[in-house]
């Protein structure tokens, strides 16, 4: 079905984050595992799942509104250098992808695309609930633990 330019347009915007995120889980997943944080690890490996979730949905639908996805444009992807850093960088990506899928719920509201706004629901529901929820209680509980005793616990 051929689809709105405005709404295949957002949605390609939307991806960069999505994918941003995917890489930026990829890469702390395995940095994790290389440091013997196992149990980071195995969360964060998770999400990269979510993510590669969330991206493929959005491929999906813009290949159905016969547009075209762009699978090279990364927005806000920025690697930590350490647990911390890591984990405030992967709740700034998800920040970011929350507001910019308000943004595009708010395009599909104007335009009557109700079932792709459907699709972002579901994936702002993700975003909030689940993977922004995690990262604040990690970043949290370093506050309360300390660094060191956090880490004893992500062994
Ligand atoms: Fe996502
Ligand atoms: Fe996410």
């Amino acid at each position: 079905m051929k689809g709105n330019a405005q709404i295949v347009s957002a949605l390609n915007e939307l991806l960069a984050y999505e994918l941003a995120a995917m890489d930026q889980y990829f890469i702390h997943s395995q940095m994790y595992l290389d440091w013997g944080l196992n149990k980071l690890y195995e969360r964060i490996d998770h999400e990269f799942d979510d993510e590669r979730g969330h991206a493929t949905k959005l491929i999906e639908r813009m290949l159905f509104l016969e547009g075209t996805p762009d699978m090279q444009t990364r927005t806000g992807f920025q690697v930590g250098e350490d647990v911390p850093s890591m984990l405030e960088s992967d709740l700034r990506v998800e920040y970011e992808v929350d507001a910019k899928l308000r943004e595009v719920i708010a395009v599909c509201e104007r335009e009557g695309d109700f079932v792709t706004r459907g699709i972002l629901v579901e994936l702002l529901d993700d975003t909030e609930m689940d993977h922004a929820h995690w990262l604040e209680q990690q970043l949290k509980l370093i506050k309360m633990l300390g660094l060191s005793n956090y880490l004893q616990t992500q062994m």
